[in-house]
């Protein structure tokens, strides 16, 4: 990702340098967050705070679309360590608006009064929904609406720029569709939102298979699909060793099979090296130099992460009044855009 990218910079009309307002969050379940939420999305809130007027949230609420998975003091405790680990990444609670979504009651009513303007064709169409409704006898209404709880947490906020991973992308679509429809039935309410991708590490796949991109749910499940942010250096070295490469040599990117290409993408995206001197570091040594180069990398990278997240969740009360800041910061935001939404509809006093 580069860490400047003049699109996301705006020039303002007096000729200074307006900041675009940024949303995205993540979801507290199966866990803590992996090196694909971190590539694809963390790493780069981070690195555009500066540049950015942003706002970022723990979205529980959408953490509850599985009911039967659900375990109420579990889910309390990862939304915390979620906050956590944002701040341990080095996001900048004095430099953006961090909080956790059921905070607000803004995100449940805004949802209402977009789920009444939502066609459920388009929901029916995202593949996310129709990969999980696969997986389940019963499916839940919440998981059906899901990208309209996504699409009030974008738009409460007049957002211009959500940068999620890959994954990501056809839910904001979804939310600008939904904004467009609603701005065409109620007049201009809405700022249209798109979603902005890092350049490489957008897809973190899977280590145990290099075909299903990295998820917090089979990680879960299973040791050694994913690099955990919260994993030891010996859990790392175990799943990072044993990633599943082919029996090849090639380490040239566009040669190599998926396995390696992940690998070199790691390593890449990690030590902020072009890919062509990745792909010359490693030539000829076989995979083992690449899983070592990596492991390295990671450790290297996770360790003040990690430490820091242990400092964090050592002062519960002070991560909780920080949040707390952060919720009242939020609805400043929220609670103007919303009464203008029940304006535009004919609801509220
Ligand atoms: P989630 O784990 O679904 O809450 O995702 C949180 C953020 O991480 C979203 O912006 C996702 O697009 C991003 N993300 C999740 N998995 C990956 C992955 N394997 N590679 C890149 N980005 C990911
Ligand atoms: N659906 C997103 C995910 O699974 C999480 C999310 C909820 C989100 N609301 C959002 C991301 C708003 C960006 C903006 O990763």
């Amino acid at each position: 990702m580069s860490v400047t990218d003049p699109a996301l910079v705006a020039p303002a009309s007096d000729g200074a340098t307006s900041r675009p307002r940024v949303f995205s969050g993540m979801k507290p379940t199966d866990g803590v967050l992996h090196l694909g939420n971190y590539l694809g999305a963390l790493r780069g809130w981070v690195a555009h705070q500066d540049e950015r007027d942003s706002v970022f949230c723990v979205v529980d609420l959408h953490a509850l679309t599985v009911p039967e998975a659900v375990d109420p003091s579990v889910l309390r405790s990862t939304t915390r360590a979620i906050a956590a680990l944002y701040f341990a990444c080095g996001l900048d609670p004095e430099r953006n608006v961090v909080f956790v979504q059921s905070h607000l009651t803004e995100h449940a009513e805004c949802t209402w009064i977009l789920n009444c303007v939502t066609p459920l064709g388009w929901l029916h169409r995202m593949t996310q929904f129709k990969a999980q409704a696969e997986a389940r006898e019963s499916v839940g209404s919440g998981l059906l609406t899901y990208p309209v709880l996504q699409a009030a947490d974008i738009l409460l906020y007049d957002t211009e720029v959500v940068p999620v991973g890959e994954d990501q992308v056809q839910h904001v679509e979804l939310t600008r569709d939904v904004a467009v429809r609603f701005n065409r039935l109620f007049g201009d309410t809405f700022v249209l939102p798109r979603a902005v991708i890092p350049k490489a590490a957008a897809r973190v796949m899977a280590l145990d298979d290099p075909t299903a991109k990295m998820s917090k749910s089979i990680a879960a499940e299973r040791a050694g699909h994913a690099i955990g942010l919260l994993d030891s250096p010996a859990v790392l070295k175990k799943s990072i060793m044993s990633a599943v490469t082919d029996s090849g040599r090639e380490t040239r990117f566009e040669q190599a099979g998926p396995g390696v290409r992940n690998l070199l993408t790691i390593y890449q995206v990690l030590s902020n090296e072009p890919m062509a001197a990745a792909e010359a570091r490693f030539e000829g040594q076989g995979y083992g130099a690449l899983k070592k180069g990596v492991l390295e990398l990671v450790v290297e990278t996770l360790a003040p992460i990690q430490a820091r997240y242990t400092e964090l969740m050592r002062e519960p009360a002070e991560l909780d009044a920080i949040l707390a800041r952060g919720a009242e910061q939020a609805r400043a935001i929220a609670a103007p855009v919303l009464a203008r939404v029940k304006a535009a509809v004919g609801v509220g006093a």
